[in-house]
């Protein structure tokens, strides 16, 4: 038998301790979530995708009246990256959600399908995400984005 641990790494940040860079794209994805179509969670959530070139596509969450036929920002985001820039690869991503009271106190994370779409792009571009989840009181930062949230995934080998 054999036996193996993964860590997991992720850094705590206030707003301001963030360099320009870090807090300009966090802004990208908080003004994304005036595109939100949200009105049966009321829950605005934006990202920005960072390309390589220091290009920014940015996308939010899109609700309907099927609930299942919505999508969340970060694939809103990251499939018109992938569409509208197919040959550049993503380098970072960042989210940032608010409801009727504003932005939420603590960083909002991906939801598992949002992780597997982003663990495809980083296998396919062997480019870390750097993923930044902002929150009123802390921003996450995790460098190796889909390898740190989603371990132990399904992906393009899988199908060897
Ligand atoms: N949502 C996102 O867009 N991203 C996340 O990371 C979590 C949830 C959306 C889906 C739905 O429109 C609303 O937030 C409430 O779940």
């Amino acid at each position: 038998m054999k036996e193996y641990k993964k860590a997991f790494l992720w850094k705590v940040y206030g707003f301001d301790e963030l360099d320009a860079n870090d807090r300009s794209l966090i802004e990208a994805a908080k003004d994304a979530t005036n595109g939100s179509h949200s009105p049966y969670s009321n829950f605005k959530v934006g990202a920005a995708v960072l390309l390589e070139d220091g290009n920014v596509v940015t996308g939010s969450n899109q609700e309907n009246a099927a609930y299942p036929s919505g999508l969340c920002a970060e694939r809103t985001a990251l499939f018109a990256a992938c569409h509208n820039h197919p040959e550049r690869r993503i380098t970072a991503l960042a989210i940032a959600a608010r409801n009727s009271q504003g932005w939420t106190a603590l960083p909002i994370t991906p939801c598992g399908a949002c992780r597997q779409v982003m663990a495809e792009i980083e296998s396919f571009f062997e480019t870390p995400i750097r993923t930044l989840l902002y929150g009123k009181q802390e921003t996450i930062v995790i460098e190796n984005g889909a390898s740190t949230l989603l371990p132990f995934c399904f992906g393009a080998k899988s199908l060897e």
